[in-house]
Parts: C-alpha cells; structure tokens; sequence
C-alpha cells in the first residue's frame, strides 16, 4: 500500500487495478499517510492557505427528477423560492464586504432562469464588483447559453458530473436525462474558456468501485480546474430516503487521490462532508482540499435549499460565521485566503 501511495505521489498515475486497491484496502494508519502526502502537495501549490467562496443558492425550482435530489421537482413538501436579481446582488455586497472574492451562483435547472435573466445578473455582478469571480452553477444549457454567460463576465462553472458510468448513471437520473449531455456541457464549458469544475458523490446508490476508478479515470483526462466530491446523503422526500450515506474513508481517499493526481486543482472541502460529521470540513482539507465555500444565501431561504437531510448552513458553514471557520482552520494550521484564488496551471 504504501509503495503505490509513494508512486502515485511521484508520477500523478495509476494502473485501474492499482486504484482499486487503494480505494478498497486504504485504511487507518495507511490511510493517514495517504492523506498526508495529499496535504504535502496542497501546501507546495497553495501553502497553508484556503479559498472561500461565497456561495448563493438562487433558487430551489428545478425542472429534473434526479432520484437523489432534494429539490427534484417530484417533491411536492419544499417551498420553492427563486431569488431576484436585486437579492442577489445583496448577497455579493454582504459578501463583498466580509472579503469574498468569489461568488457562486447555484439553483436548479429552472426555465425562469432563462439566459437573459442569468446574463442580466452576471452583468449587474461584474459591473459592481470587477475584481471578483463569477462561478455558476445552474445545470446543462446549449453551448449558446453558456457563451453568453462567459461574454457576461462569468468566470468559472461548476458541474458534477455525478458518474461516468452509462448504467450508474441511468440508476440516479430519470430517463429524460443523459450522461452524453452532461459530457457534451462540460466539454462547451472547458472549450469556451470556464475554470470548470466536475465530480461526484460518494457512495450514492448502486455505486461500485469499478464505477469510481472509472470517475477517476474520466476526471483524468478532462483535467477539470476544480473537482468537487463529497458524500451522497439521503434525503427523507427521495426515492433514495432509505439508502445510507456515502462513507468517510471512502471520500477522504478519493480527495486524497483527486489531489494527488491534480496537484493544482481547486478542490473544496464540501458542505455534504462538513454535515456527515461534525468535523467533515477539516477533515477535508487534512485530506487535501484547498477551497472551502461557506453559505450566502439569505437566511430564511437556506432550509429551503435541501439537496439532503441535515444540511449544514449556520456557524463556520456560513459567511456571517467567517470568524469561527478562520477559529477552526487556525487549529489544524490553515488560514484563509481572501484572493479571487483562480485556477494556478494553464487553462485547457
Ligand atoms: N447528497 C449529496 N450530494 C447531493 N447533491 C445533490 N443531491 C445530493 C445528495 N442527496 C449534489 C450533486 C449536485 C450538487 C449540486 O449537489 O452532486 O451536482
């Protein structure tokens, strides 16, 4: 075990059959040396510092049906919002003014959120704050859309791919949903100029091993900007309610690889990990994650934006808790880094 942590350490690859091993028999005290390598490179790229994004979920209205989603449209027991361009440009200022320096834009595949609208705010954003990061995070669109939101002014676009598996993928999604649309987004994104960010959730029903080495392998070749992974958790208004969550060694392993093999990604610490357990969001980083994304939204709106049970959005994992996360890097050695942190290697 420890030989293949020390190559992959080295050369950034594996054979498959060598990430099954690791991601089957990694554990314990193999597992802390894994994880201590996936810090070591962190630090030399980003040193002891984390980025924060501020991240503002603009609306719960979604057109698809993903079995896994808190907010697919089947769940009639939500109270949808959608924010509106002014609101969310309170956010930015009230952001803005705690030192963030990105702003994530996330919501639900909604028509409402039609291109005008996304490309009125991104504007209104960039002209207010020309200094920051616009990240979207708003689903499949056709390439045409997505052009007009990097004319805009957006700068990054996140976009789980969730598997690379046609099977697996087919296991979480509804059948008007694709794994080739999702690839062909991501691609326009990655073409278009986007720091694009894809990943996972770990442990999501009917996943196996195999399927991750095939993410890891996928991820491999797309060389995303940034990679986001966190556990799969249930949520009690989804056909999955019953399933049980992703595990913790299995994610803290896959962080660990995903730095291991992406030296330069931006990866954060998740807000699925941070509510897995009381500790999740340093754990994260311990594992090798370099970003984390506290929550901007307006308060009253943030039970609403349920993805999975128990949700974490208040102390640390939220902006107005800024000085109780920095309280809480400061103990595992890391502060927070308040720059725009793009992506540091070369883009495509
Ligand atoms: N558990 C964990 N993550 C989830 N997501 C959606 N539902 C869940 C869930 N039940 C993740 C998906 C999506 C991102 C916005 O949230 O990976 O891409």
């Amino acid at each position: 075990m420890r030989e293949l942590i020390e190559r992959l350490y080295r050369e950034q690859t594996l054979a498959p059959g060598e990430l099954r091993t690791l991601l089957l028999e990694c554990r314990g005290e193999d597992l802390d040396f894994l994880m201590q390598k996936a810090r070591a490179v962190a630090q030399s790229h980003f040193g002891n510092r984390i980025y924060i994004r501020g991240l503002i979920e603009i609306g719960n209205c979604c057109h698809n049906d993903c079995f896994y989603c808190g907010i697919r449209k089947s769940n009639r027991h939500l109270k949808r919002y959608r924010l509106d361009a002014e609101t969310i440009l309170a956010c930015c200022r009230h952001g803005y003014e705690l030192g963030f320096r990105t702003f994530v834009l996330q919501g639900g595949e909604d028509n409402y959120m039609n291109d005008d609208r996304v490309t009125e705010v991104v504007t209104a954003i960039r002209t207010e704050f020309p200094d920051v990061a616009i990240t979207l995070s708003l689903g499949e669109r056709p390439t045409l859309s997505y052009k007009r939101f990097f004319q805009a002014g957006a700068n990054r676009y996140l976009l789980r791919h969730e598997t690379h598996n046609e099977a697996h993928y087919r296991r979480l999604h509804p059948e008007d949903m694709s794994l080739s649309n999702r690839l062909r987004c991501l691609n326009d994104l990655k073409r278009i100029g986007f720091q694009t960010g894809t990943g996972i959730m770990v442990g999501s029903p009917g996943q196996t091993v195999d399927h991750l080495v095939e993410d890891i392998l996928f991820i491999e070749q797309f060389r995303p900007q940034m990679i986001g992974i966190g556990p799969f958790l249930p949520h009690h208004d989804t056909p999955f309610a019953s399933c049980p969550p992703g595990s913790l060694t299995q994610t803290l392993t896959l962080l660990s690889i995903f730095r291991l093999m992406h030296p330069q990604a931006l990866i954060p610490s998740t807000t699925a990990l941070a509510s897995l357990t009381p500790d999740g969001r340093e754990k994260g980083i311990l594992a090798g994650a370099n970003v984390v994304m506290p929550n901007l939204s307006p308060v009253e709106q943030r039970k609403n934006y349920a993805l999975y049970d128990n949700k974490a959005s208040m102390g640390s994992e939220a902006a107005e808790g800024l000085r109780l996360l920095a309280q809480r890097l400061a103990a595992i050695g890391y502060e927070i880094d308040k720059s725009r942190g793009d992506y540091p290697g070369k883009t495509l």
